[in-house]
């Protein structure tokens, strides 16, 4: 297994471009299978993940081409997926397991759907009962794991309240609902990332918003799309945490994603001092992008909780180890969700920050890490948990404890953001 060590300082300047969204990738990957014809998607997302996503689709009987550059997916439409020989393997990316049910749950043939060792682990009741609820039938481990076994056909239409926030559960819902006897809805009560309405009204389904609901209308003929996937904020966040950090940085980068339902984080880190500058903002296939400047900041620090939690769930461990960089530290509630990630990511995050040094005090819903007054961080050996947001997290804190940081298995991060490292080294201006 990999291990990386990260020497601190080196400020960041420069500017760059990133992989593309892996929430958004997914979507326009699966969509473009269930449209006629072919569709063209540029900078689709390097993330492991979404890899898994297209093995999936291509054992669906979906002919896929993939170059550096894009991707072609040629659809066959809502009915033209095949029973796959083997079982699907997500691997590690809940989204593909959570959003394929869905699909698979209208399809008239039965298949197989697992994962790693840690997506086996994550729970899969929350799509398990809604899509039994619109008709299918899915056997699985205990009634909540993967490997879920799912038998489809003709879907009812339900009306869905979310018990818990989740897009992955939603869109999972609405991909079913394109299967649906009349229109479903989805309801909220907590927003959550919205890249499936929005990609499925660009392929060209019938989807209608008011207030939490959502709507879908079934049996829509997909059109196939040229698309162009914005740079992943998920991962932008792990250099704009890196640039705040370390003194005299000041970095680019261009062309991310700043949807509303996923910028939250961009409010928080700003809130708190965070010197952050949007520009060039526009509409792409009707996500939001633009570039954002970022310079070192003094941080004040602050809590995080309620409604927001939501819309900055995977920017939350590396919010949590930038708080012994901020002057009061930071304190997360109502953040359940971690503790179901691809790891334990409040105890991960615990025990890779107090190894380095941090004060932490954990709650069941969240922690607080606290600030400069808890003293500088110090480099040492820590294990991310094979948990690719973790990794990256705590590589960004090293660059500003005192002495290097080993972050074991420190190959996981591919899930997410392959080139992570290599961005990061080539970013750094060379120490003295
Ligand atoms: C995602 C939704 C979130 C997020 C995940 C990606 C998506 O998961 O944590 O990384 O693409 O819909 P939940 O739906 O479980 O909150």
């Amino acid at each position: 297994m990999a291990k990386k060590v990260i020497s601190p300082g080196g400020a960041f300047s420069g500017a760059v471009e990133l992989p593309g969204d892996k929430s958004i990738s997914h979507r326009y990957a699966i969509l473009a299978a269930l449209a006629v014809g072919k569709s063209e998607i540029a900078n689709y997302a390097s993330a492991a993940d979404c890899q898994s996503t297209l093995t999936c689709l291509k054992r669906l009987g979906i002919e896929i081409e993939s170059t550096t550059e894009r991707v072609h997916v040629t659809g066959k439409g809502l009915d033209g997926l095949s029973k796959p020989r083997a079982k699907l393997n997500a691997q590690n990316s809940g989204t593909t397991m959570r959003m394929l049910s869905g699909v698979l749950a209208g399809q008239s043939f039965t298949s197989t759907i697992t994962g790693d060792a840690s997506l086996r682990r994550r729970p899969m009741r929350r799509v398990i009962e809604p899509l039994r609820h619109m008709g299918a039938r899915i056997h699985s481990e205990d009634g909540d794991r993967a490997p879920l076994e799912i038998g489809g056909g003709k879907l009812r239409a339900i009306d869905y309240k979310l018990p818990i926030p989740s897009a992955q559960v939603k869109s999972a819902i609405l991909l079913a609902g394109l299967y649906a006897d009349g229109v479903t809805s989805v309801t909220e009560s907590v927003r959550t990332r919205d890249h499936t309405e929005i990609a499925l009204r660009e392929f060209g389904a019938r989807v209608e918003s008011a207030k939490a609901a959502i709507r879908i209308h079934p049996r829509p003929k997909l059109q196939p799309l040229k698309l162009t996937v914005p740079g992943d904020l998920s991962a932008a966040v792990f250099l704009i945490a890196a640039a705040l950090i370390v003194p005299k940085s000041s970095l680019v980068i261009h062309n991310v994603g700043l949807n509303p339902t996923r910028a939250r984080v961009l409010d928080f880190l700003i809130s708190i001092g965070a010197k952050i500058h949007p520009g060039s903002v526009q509409m792409l296939h009707g996500e939001l992008v633009g570039d954002i400047s970022i310079q070192h900041s003094p941080l004040s620090g602050g809590t995080i909780s309620g409604p927001n939690v939501a819309e900055m769930i995977d920017e939350l461990p590396m919010l949590a180890a930038l708080a012994p960089f901020t002057e009061k530290g930071i304190e997360i509630h109502d953040a359940r969700e971690l503790r179901v990630k691809e790891s334990d990511r409040i105890a991960a995050l615990a025990e890779g920050l107090r190894r380095m040094g941090a004060r932490v005090d954990e709650f069941p819903d969240g922690m607080r890490v606290e600030g400069l007054n808890a003293g500088k961080l110090k480099g040492a050996k820590v294990d991310p948990k094979g948990d690719h947001r973790i990794a990256m997290a705590l590589s960004v804190a090293a660059l500003g404890a005192a002495g290097d940081t080993t972050i074991r298995n420190s190959d996981c991060v591919a899930v997410s953001f392959p080139q992570f490292f290599d961005v990061l080294e080539r970013l750094r201006e060379p120490q003295p």
